[in-house]
């Protein structure tokens, strides 16, 4: 517990230590930190939808700064502090400045989930197909909260629905030209560990795949070459999107019960998948998150293009449909964050993190 005269640049630095193990597509880490007080942080975060199409209108970069401001806040339960911010923005919320405040606190107990934050990990490899439990539902129910529900899906019959959409979303993925370069730019080749990409062996591909991937995808012209005349997109389709959605205890779909419509609501989903993630964690389970059906999904319904060639967006719309028939949704529902969870060993392989020195922007 930490009293007003012990807050301190130290706790602040303790805090954000922490809270940078927070996760954000590709791990890019759309955030810098300033200390402007012994209780004042300056959250400096961008996005990075110029450069990466799956960070549609920067949303994807905006959930990841709630789930870094909800690791924040759990970091800062654990020393006896309470924390609330409040967002300053432009009107496209390109460039967010999220003030917050830490004030101590006798009532505050350490949150549970503080245990898990530098744990939390993806798992892209296939993990074990027993079922959940009723009282585990019921934790990932609750750590969603009352704003959002959580949709299960289960039942193999459900699992293979999901690894067809998946099968076909992965050919979007794999054979849309304004996708290669963001593919090419996030892998950091032959490592174990990687502080500002995904490392190759988190991939989850089979070493023999990475090596053929890696030299494949030197170029769009070997890209194009190999997708058409040597089925190119099967290998990496059967990793890492077939094998793995049949190989889970569930899928699950958060589902914002208002859709999203401003920055704080974004962040709010960003919180939630947060909570749900390290709970999975708290409960012993692995989480891989399966955004991009999701951002399509964006794409198609907002009638946005992302790519230069017509065919893609039609293929984006069909995928929209198919994705709310596996879901009994309609397309005006909003989704929010959609993941496979189950058990496995802990991944040999992650991210890590760029140091608190390089966050720290001033
Ligand atoms: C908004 C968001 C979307 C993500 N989408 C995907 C995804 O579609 N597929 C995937 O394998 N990982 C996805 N990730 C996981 C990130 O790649 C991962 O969190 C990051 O590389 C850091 O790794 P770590 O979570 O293991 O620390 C996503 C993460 C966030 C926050």
């Amino acid at each position: 517990m930490v009293d007003r005269s012990t807050l301190s640049r130290e706790t602040l630095l303790q805090i954000l230590d922490r809270a940078r193990w927070a996760p954000s597509g590709d791990n890019t880490q759309p955030w810098r930190f300033e200390i402007v007080g012994d209780d004042r942080v300056v959250v400096h975060g961008h996005d990075t939808r110029d450069e990466i199409l799956y960070d549609f209108d920067g949303h994807a970069s905006h959930m990841a700064h709630g789930a870094l401001l909800e690791t924040m806040k759990i970091a800062a339960s654990a020393v006896g502090l309470a924390m609330s911010w409040q967002a300053e923005s432009d009107s496209e919320w390109r460039r967010i400045k999220y003030m917050v405040t830490f004030t101590p606190s006798a009532e505050i107990g350490i949150d549970p989930l503080s245990e898990c934050v530098e744990q939390r990990t993806v798992q892209r490899r296939p993990m074990k197909i027993g079922s959940l439990s009723a009282t585990q539902r019921q934790a990932l129910i609750k750590a969603a909260g009352g704003a959002f529900v959580v949709q299960f899906f289960e039942a193999l019959s459900e699992k293979k629905s999901i690894a067809n959409l998946l099968w076909d979303n992965a050919h979007i993925r794999l054979t849309c030209p304004e996708a290669f370069p963001i593919h090419q730019s996030i892998i950091e080749w032959g490592a174990q560990f990687s502080k500002d990409r995904i490392p190759e062996q988190a991939v989850g591909v089979d070493p023999a795949t990475a090596k053929l991937m890696r030299w494949v995808m030197q170029s769009w012209r070997r890209v194009e070459f190999f997708n058409r005349y040597l089925m190119g997109t099967i290998a990496p389709r059967v990793q890492l999107d077939f094998i793995p959605a049949i190989m889970c205890s569930a899928h699950l779909l958060i589902k914002p019960n208002v859709k999203p419509s401003c920055l704080e609501d974004w962040v709010a989903l960003g919180g939630a998948m947060q909570r749900v993630w390290l709970t999975t964690t708290l409960l012993g389970l692995h989480l891989q998150p399966e955004m991009t059906p999701v951002i399509f999904r964006w794409y198609a319904r907002a009638e946005r293009k992302f790519s230069e060639r017509p065919e893609f967006a039609a293929k984006a719309f069909s995928l929209a449909g198919q994705f709310e028939r596996i879901a009994g949704a309609s397309d005006q529902q909003a989704f929010g964050f959609f993941c496979r969870i189950g058990v496995s060993s802990i991944p040999k392989s992650r991210s890590v993190r760029l140091g608190l020195d390089e966050l720290l922007s001033r």
